[in-house]
């Protein structure tokens, strides 16, 4: 019976903060999760087919104005040596991407507003479309800019962004941003709006498991982007990185001390575990109330257990985003700990395996864009 009410609430979809909290702590491995992705699995076919698609991701530089207190590259951390990829680099990365069938790229990137960082974002993509005869969709994810900037992007042949708002919830937000205008949560969210009226396809997202943040808090965060009609979506657990404000306040979450004052932080912080569990219910959730939209297994998943990312695209994930940036440059874009350091040719070759368990097709040569954006 309660078995019962609770497949008809999932069939149903959320609709409530309520459900989705409920949903959100189903326990790993239980009756109840399974039929949950069970379910978001039948509306992944429906709606995305069983496929999954491949984005190459390109760290372009690590040098930030931002100075997040949960993030390895804050500007305030001088532990890592600061790169911008020189365009010769980005082709060079840009042709191994096509070599291994993939026409889908992601240049990422610390943000920075200056002329110069604008013009040469918008010198790659130009380039970029040249080079390869307008074979890739590019995807940028170069943080917040004004709408003129976004519009420059946007004719240079840039069509999707992504852009997460971290946690929909303002206090929280404000609790890990400093408070000033470069982090403001008001013009985080006019960015979203921009971009969306620029013409993208907008994708967005959340950390789950943030120090204090609540289940209703990712209930409210999985609402929030169905409430902004979000076109693709990478969301994923908080990891500490040691060397932020954000960890000094909390600790991490595995700390050995026993002080006090740790013991006291701690009780605020999620394990590893609940953050992984919940990640993946999240996906299911989305999945169902969002059904045809492109979710990705973030790699913040497999930063914390090695079938993190296979569990994202069985909960009903269909995007996943091989890291394709050079060695030499990858050691300094740490966002978090434990980051996977995979070549990139093993990544691939792990990915296509987690697909096959899954009954999922990799479609290559494809841009597999948002069938929500198109069904609009
Ligand atoms: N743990 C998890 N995700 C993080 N990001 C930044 N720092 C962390 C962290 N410590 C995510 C943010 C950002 C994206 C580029 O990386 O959500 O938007």
């Amino acid at each position: 019976m309660e078995q019962e009410i609770f497949t008809t609430k999932i069939n149903n979809g959320f609709s409530s903060n309520a459900d989705i909290v409920e949903a959100l702590k189903f326990p790993f491995g239980s009756q109840e999760q399974n039929a949950l992705f069970k379910h978001a699995n039948a509306i992944r076919k429906k709606c995305v087919g069983n496929n999954v698609y491949l984005r190459a991701l390109i760290e372009y530089s690590n040098v930030c104005q931002k100075d997040c207190y949960y993030c390895g590259i804050r500007s305030s951390n001088k532990e890592y040596d600061r790169y911008t990829l020189p365009i010769e680099e980005v082709l060079k990365i840009s042709q191994k991407v096509l070599d291994a069938n993939i026409t889908s790229l992601v240049i990422q990137s610390g943000e920075r507003s200056s002329n110069e960082f604008v013009k040469n974002i918008e010198e790659i993509l130009i380039t970029i479309a040249k080079t390869f005869n307008n074979k890739f969709r590019v995807t940028l994810s170069c943080g917040e800019q004004t709408f003129e900037v976004y519009k420059r992007w946007f004719k240079a042949g840039c069509q999707r962004y992504l852009l997460r708002f971290e946690t929909s919830n303002e206090n929280l937000y404000n609790k890990i941003h400093p408070n000033n205008n470069l982090h403001s949560y008001a013009h985080r969210l006019k960015a979203i709006k921009d971009l969306r009226s620029v013409g993208f396809q907008v994708g967005s997202g959340f950390m789950i498991g943030l120090p204090t943040q609540t289940y209703s808090d990712i209930a409210d965060d999985l609402l929030f982007l169905k409430k902004y009609n979000i076109d693709m979506v990478g969301m994923g657990p908080y990891i500490e990185h040691q060397k932020t404000p954000l960890y000094d306040m909390y600790g991490g979450c595995e700390m050995e001390e026993l002080a006090e004052l740790a013991e006291k932080f701690r009780k605020k912080n999620w394990s590893l575990e609940k953050r992984l569990n919940t990640a993946i219910n999240a996906i299911a959730v989305l999945r169902i109330i969002m059904k045809d939209i492109n979710i990705a297994s973030t790699t913040a998943l497999s930063a914390i257990n090695s079938e993190g990312r296979r569990l994202g695209l069985l909960a009903g994930a269909n995007v996943v985003m091989p890291n394709f940036t050079s060695e030499q440059y990858r050691e300094n874009y740490f966002l978090y700990q434990n980051k996977p350091k995979i070549y990139t040719e093993d990544a691939l070759t792990r990915i296509n395996s987690e697909c096959k368990q899954n009954n999922l097709n990799i479609k290559y040569n494809t841009w597999g864009d948002s069938n929500h954006f198109l069904n609009r």
